[in-house]
C-alpha cells in the first residue's frame, strides 16, 4: 500500500487551512464517519466545519480545560461554543488525558509521572500527534468518538493545526489499544 504524507517546514497556525485541505482529501470516498479536532477557541473547528461541510461526517471539537489559562475560564467563548452546536459541532470541556493529575504532583513533587512521559515521546513525532492521541483518549470518554473505528484526528502547536492522522481511539483505561494507522500530514521535526 502506497500512502503519502504532507511534512511542513514549519509547525504551527499558518499550516491550518493546508491540513484542512489535506484532511478532505482523505475523507472523500472514505468510511471514515468522524473527524476529532483540537481547537481551543474553536478557531479551526469553524474552519474544518465550513471546508467539510458537505461531508457526511461528524465533526468533534476538542477544547482546553477550564483553568488551563486562567482560573475559572473556559478558552472558547460561549458564543463560539453555540456558533458551533448549531452547525452541529459538540466542543468537549475537560481533564487533559495526556497529563491529568499527574502535572500537579510533577509541578509539586518535581520528577515526572509516567503518563507525562507518554506525551514526551509522542511529541518526538511533533505536538500535534500528542494532541491527535490526547483528544482521541479524551473524545472516547466523552462518547462522542467511537473506539475500535478509525477516526481521523487533527492537532496543532499552541495554534491552528498543523498535524493530522487516521487514528483508532481507545479509552483512558486502555490507551494502548490505540492505534495510529496513517499520518496524513505533520510538521517535520
Ligand atoms: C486538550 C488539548 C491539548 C493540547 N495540547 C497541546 C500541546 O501539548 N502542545 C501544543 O503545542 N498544543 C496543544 N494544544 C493546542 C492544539 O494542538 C491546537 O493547536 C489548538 O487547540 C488550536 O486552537 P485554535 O483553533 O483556537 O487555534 C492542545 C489543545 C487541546 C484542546
Amino acid at each position: 500500500m502506497e500512502k503519502s504524507i504532507t511534512y511542513f517546514e514549519n509547525p504551527g497556525a499558518e499550516n491550518t487551512d493546508a491540513v484542512i485541505e489535506l484532511v478532505r482529501e482523505r475523507l472523500e470516498g472514505s468510511n471514515i464517519k468522524y473527524v476529532a479536532v483540537a481547537s481551543s477557541t474553536g478557531a479551526s473547528a469553524l474552519k474544518l466545519n465550513e471546508a467539510l461541510k458537505d461531508l457526511d461526517v461528524t465533526i468533534v471539537n476538542c477544547s482546553h480545560h477550564v483553568g488551563f489559562r486562567e482560573p475559572n475560564k473556559a478558552q472558547i467563548s460561549a458564543e463560539t461554543k453555540t456558533e458551533l452546536e448549531e452547525k452541529g459541532i459538540v466542543t468537549f470541556i475537560g481533564s487533559h488525558a495526556l497529563s491529568g493529575v499527574g502535572k500537579s504532583i510533577s509541578k509539586k513533587f518535581g520528577g515526572v509521572t509516567p503518563v507525562e512521559i507518554i506525551a514526551a515521546v509522542y511529541r518526538t513525532f511533533s505536538q500535534g500527534i500528542k494532541v491527535c492521541a490526547e483528544i482521541s483518549i479524551m473524545l472516547a470518554d466523552a462518547g462522542l468518538v467511537p473506539v475500535g473505528e478509525e477516526i481521523i484526528a487533527i492537532g496543532g502547536t499552541g495554534s491552528g493545526l498543523d498535524t493530522a492522522a487516521v487514528l483508532t481511539p481507545a479509552n483512558m483505561t486502555n490507551v494502548f489499544d490505540m492505534k495510529f494507522h496513517e499520518i496524513i500530514a505533520m510538521p517535520r521535526p
